[in-house]
This record gives C-alpha cells, structure tokens and sequence, in this order.
C-alpha cells in the first residue's frame, strides 16, 4: 500500500528521486551490490607510507575463490605445496616454506641456523632484523647482534664485515655464526659482485649467510640481465616477501637446502606459524609473484619495472624543483631529504595529508597501485615543502633528529 501511494503521487518526494546517494543506495540495495574493498584502485592509490599498504587484487580474490582447502601442517594442500616448489625453483634453491610475514621469515630462518649460544649474528645497523622485528634474535634464538654501519654509506662490504665478525677461540668473544645481508634496503640494491665476495668469506669461515630479501624483487628486476637465482642462490637462506610490492594480502616464503628447510617447518611450527587451509595464503600469493614480478626470472612481464620508473620520475620532479635526495633512487624508494628544508617529519606529513596523500615520512614508497594523479598531488607537497625551506633559510638538517624515517638509537620508527 505504502509504494502505491508514493506511485500514484509520483511529485511527492522529488528531492529523494533526485538526491544522487540515495539514489545509488537503493540502485545497490535493489542489486544486492556491497562496498567492495577488493576493487581498485584502492586506498593504496594515494598512499606513498610503504608497498605494504598496497591492496589485494580481484585475480587474487579469484585465486582464493578457487584454492584448494587441504592442510598444510601435514603437507597436504597442492596449492602450497605447489608454491613452495615453484618459488625453490625460481630462486636456486631445493627447498621452500611459506611463512606468515617477512619478520616471521627472518626469525625462523636465524632460529634454524642458529643451534647454541653463545653466537652472534652480523647485520646492516639500518638492517630490519635489527631494528624492527621486536628484538626477535635476542629473544627467540638468544643471539647477540652486531649491527655495522656500513662504510660507504650504501652497503655493507666485505671489509666492513671482516672489521666486525667475531671469528674467534677466545672465550670471551661471541662467535659470529650468520651473516644477515639485506636487499633491497632502503631501496638502495647490493651489488651482486660484493654478495659474491662475502659469500666466499662465509664459506671459508663456516658462517652462514642469510639474506633479508623481503623486496629483492626489486631488486631483480631494476638490475639488467641478471635473475632471481643471481641474488639468492649465493646464501644458505633467503626470506622473500609476498605483501610488499607484490600486492598479496598476506605471506613470505624462505628458500634454502631440504635440510634446513626441513628444520625450519619444526621452528615456524613451534612459533605458531603451522597453518591449516593455508591455500587461502598461497593461492594470492602465487597470483602475487606471477603478476607482480612477473613469470620471467628476471622479472619478465611483471608490474615493478614500471613502478622504478615513476619512482624516478618522482625524484627527478623533486630535484627539478631545486630539493635534495638523502639516498640514491635504484628501485621503488624514493628518500626526499625534507630535514635540509628545515621541515619535519611531522610537518611533511601534514602538506601530504592536505593534498589527499598518505606519507611516513621523505621516505616515498612508490608501488604499483600509485596513480599518476597521486605523483601529481606529490609535485604539490613538494611546493609547498620547499617553499617552506626558502622561508625556514638554511638547514643545518636536523629537524626534530634524523629525519626521513631512518632513527637509530631511542626512536627508530619505520611502518614496512
Ligand atoms: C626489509 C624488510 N624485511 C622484513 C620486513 C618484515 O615484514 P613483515 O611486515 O611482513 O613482518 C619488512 C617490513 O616492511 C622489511 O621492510
């Protein structure tokens, strides 16, 4: 009765019929059509925080709609299985474990190196299983870290290395037993030549090298001719992820000899990382790897040559427009020095913020989901920025600390 009677008036509610939200509530509640979160682009359009922001895709929905749904703690689900052999494979190496995230990646794979203390493990002071995993290797594997800051300022070298290694009989001295290497980091690549040179030193010392390869996607595929086996197959481990700029919802996967791989499965267990249906992981994840890095060894047909090119395109504009890079743009990372403008994190955060942009920090994360209108938007921030440093006058460049999400010491902060 009640439609009827707004039929037969039909003028009785002319502002509900032109109202363009009620509109399209009702075309949606008459479809039974739902808020997507899976459509893109997504939020991660304008968000330049990190590649871990980047939101899952329809394909990989469609792949989770289609996995198989067997358990994994006792090795039965295909498509894991299947992943795991494809990413050996891919990368060098005999063996593969799927693992939540790139921390539990890192984690379990020193836990498994790393059999009686006292031991000690030698990474990059700016390195991730440093500084952001929780005090992880002190806690789950009782190891001392020795951070090292790199000479160069770019990576650490054999030298740098051989300077702080505790390769000793003396009973005072915590033995160095692994190397952690990372790559990329701060998007910045390690040369394959220089992993080569440490990995021989490795080996002449009984050491093991494992490397943080949470992005060396990046790392392949802004490096011409070489290949994903180039950058693993040197290390006895390797921990990949899948939920940075490949765009999965979720998982990482190490890579290493069926011995260690083996062992790992009883750490990541004992840790709580055994999951059951875990087909719902790796089916996205796989769809991650096929369209993110691509098919190739080399990165062929994936998405992350095209993001290095809008990640210089950024640091071009910002160089253009008279700013200065605090570290050298080689993949998806493009690091504005907004201290020299006498501009803080906090205040570079807000001009982005009043542009629609999501920001960290000068550390800009250009993923495969930024639009050419979020650069655009960015040019904006950068105005606004700099126009803020002619005002400030010169900068000793040390804003509130250092900047640019690089804090050692009492306030290091990183989100991915
Ligand atoms: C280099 C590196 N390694 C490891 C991780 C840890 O990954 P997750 O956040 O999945 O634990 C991150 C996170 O951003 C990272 O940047």
């Amino acid at each position: 009765m009640g439609s009827s009677h707004v039929e037969d008036k039909p003028d009785s509610f002319p502002d509900l019929k032109q109202n363009e939200a009620i509109r399209q509530a009702n075309d949606d509640a008459a479809t039974h059509q739902q808020f997507n979160a899976w459509q893109q682009p997504g939020p991660a359009a304008f968000d330049f925080r990190s590649d871990t922001m980047t939101t899952p895709t329809a394909s990989m929905l469609a792949a989770i709609t289609n996995t198989t749904l067997l358990d994994d703690v006792v090795l039965e689900d295909p498509t894991t299985n299947n992943l795991e052999s494809y990413i050996a494979d891919i990368s060098g190496h005999e063996a593969a474990l799927l693992v939540m995230s790139g921390t539990m990646g890192n984690q379990v794979a020193l836990r498994t190196h790393l059999t009686q203390p006292p031991h000690s493990v030698l990474c990059d002071i700016r390195g991730h299983v440093y500084n952001y995993e929780a005090g992880g290797v002190s806690s789950l594997s009782n190891a001392m870290i020795i951070p090292v800051r790199p000479s160069n300022s770019h990576h650490l070298t054999l030298e740098d290395i051989q300077a702080h290694a505790i390769i000793s009989s003396d009973v005072h001295a915590c033995p160095t037993r692994v190397i952690s290497l990372e790559n990329t980091l701060d998007g910045m690549i390690m040369p394959l030549s220089e992993i080569k040179r440490i990995a021989t030193f490795a080996r002449e010392h009984g050491l093991k090298l494992h490397l943080d390869g949470a992005r060396i996607w990046e790392a392949v595929a802004a490096t011409d001719g070489s290949s994903l086996p180039d950058f693993c197959s040197h290390f006895d481990s390797v921990s990949m992820c899948f939920s940075k700029g490949l765009g999965a919802p979720i998982g990482s996967i190490i890579v290493g000899s069926k011995a260690f791989i083996a062992h790992a499965r009883r750490i990541r267990k004992m840790i709580g990382g055994g999951t059951r249906q875990a087909g719902v992981i790796s089916a996205a994840a796989r769809v991650a790897v096929e369209e993110g890095f691509g098919r190739g060894p080399s990165g062929e047909g994936g998405k992350l040559r095209a993001c290095h090119i809008k990640a210089r395109r950024v640091a071009e504009m910002w160089e253009s427009k008279g700013g200065k890079l605090a570290k050298p743009t080689e993949t998806n990372m493009v690091w504005l020095d907004v201290s020299r403008e006498g501009v803080s994190n906090a205040e570079f955060v807000q001009f982005a913020a009043n542009e629609g942009l999501k920001a960290f920090s000068g550390r800009l994360v250009v993923h495969y989901q930024i639009t050419d209108e979020a650069v655009e938007r960015l040019g904006r921030v950068m105005d606004a920025v700099l126009k803020k440093g002619r005002e400030n006058g010169p900068s000793n460049g040390e804003v509130g600390g250092n900047t640019n999400g690089e804090r050692y010491g009492s306030k290091r902060q990183r989100i991915g």
